[in-house]
């Protein structure tokens, strides 16, 4: 049921307020506004060795944006590797290691063989996955679910979303078992996440401004999606809900790599899509910013309105995120306009955004 909305995705974008804040209330203590993971680990995380990802596609990204939270706040060394690629690479794994796959489905055929190869390898695995009757769930030590509920638009928006949700609690819970994060600063941290079913609220609010940067956008044939940091990831996601959607070619690039070659390909035709949430890096994105505007670049920022005046560059679209979205949870607020954008790119070119032309929902062969 679509309810009031014209499309599966548009609802399943819309219900992210509420199921993220659900995922999140599953594995926090409102109450005391620290980390409580709602299972026992099977491991010891002050001797883990070391975190493997593997999962494919969006949830990949989930995956890439995890690797600077696990490395941040539970000081923990991360390997993340497409499954498709993971699985045949023979990558030998250390003892008292974790392996971590990702899957809205918990079907994905490539994953699920990523998660039998470390399975022999003796890894410790939990899966994080929206269907808690999947295969993947069922052949899991530790199965960390995501409450998105059913994602019925082929495109992954909501599992997205509830995935770096749990991503997120799981780096704090680990950074606290393992005496990296102290009691304050898992405070402060626990009040960031919560804030952010209401800031995608706030974004979502914000959707009529999208409208004209996606008339824009759908005049493009090929568009540049540019970020740091955990913005970098979302990058890559941003670009594949383009590319999937609207078929236009979109490719996501870490900010700093513009020089090393992507920077030939910048004129006034091809949107750069610039992601610059306030946080560490938003100095140096501004940077890469005014680097395409000196070349006459066709700009798109996605940022706060101190990051466009720091910018002071000519833009072709500002899709405005309220300054308070900063810091190293920002990127779950900013993953809506990014899901928007693609969105209504989309269905202005009349494109059927539910069931974009040969994909399918869930991977079951390789
Ligand atoms: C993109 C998308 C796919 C899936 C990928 C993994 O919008 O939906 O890239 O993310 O096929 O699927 P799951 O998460 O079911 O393993």
């Amino acid at each position: 049921d679509k309810g009031n909305y014209r499309h599966f995705m548009a609802k399943e974008i819309h219900e992210q307020p509420e199921v993220v804040g659900r995922t999140l209330a599953h594995y926090l203590d409102l109450a005391e506004g620290v980390v409580r993971l709602p299972f026992e680990l099977t491991f010891d995380p002050r001797t883990l060795s070391r975190v493997t990802i593997s999962a494919c596609g969006t949830a990949y990204y989930a995956g890439l944006v995890a690797r600077y939270w696990l490395e941040r706040f539970a000081g923990l060394s991360v390997e993340i590797d497409i499954a498709s690629e993971f699985r045949y690479r023979e990558a030998p794994l250390p003892e008292n290691g974790l392996t971590i796959l990702v899957s809205q489905s918990g079907e994905t055929a490539d994953t699920l063989a990523a998660l039998r190869y470390a399975r022999e390898q003796g890894q410790h695995i939990l899966s994080i996955v929206n269907v808690e009757t999947s295969t993947i769930a069922r052949e899991s030590d530790t199965v960390a679910q995501t409450l998105a509920g059913p994602e019925i638009g082929v495109a992954s928006t909501k599992a997205f979303t509830c995935q770096l949700a749990v991503f997120a609690c799981l780096a704090l819970a680990l950074g606290r078992a393992r005496g990296v994060l102290g009691k304050e600063r898992e405070r402060e941290l626990v009040a960031e996440l919560v804030a952010a079913p209401g800031q995608m609220a706030q974004a979502l609010a914000h959707e009529a401004q999208i409208e004209p940067v996606a008339r824009d956008v759908a005049r493009a044939s090929s568009v540049l999606y540019l970020g740091r940091g955990p913005a970098f990831p979302l990058a890559l996601e941003g670009a594949l809900k383009l590319k999937e959607l609207s078929y236009i070619h979109a490719e996501g690039y870490a900010a700093g790599e513009l020089k090393h070659g992507p920077i030939a390909l910048i004129d006034f035709a091809m949107p750069v899509i610039v992601l610059a949430p306030p946080d560490a890096s938003l100095e140096k994105t501004v940077s890469n910013l005014q680097e395409v505007a000196a070349r006459g670049g066709h700009l798109i920022l996605i940022g706060s309105p101190c990051a466009r005046d720091a910018a002071a560059a000519e833009l072709a679209g500002f899709i405005e995120m309220p300054e308070s979205v900063a810091g190293p949870f920002a990127v779950i607020v900013y993953a809506v306009p990014a899901q928007l954008l693609a969105y209504h790119v989309a269905t202005f070119m009349g494109k059927d955004v539910d069931q974009p032309r040969n994909l399918a929902k869930s991977v079951t062969v390789e």
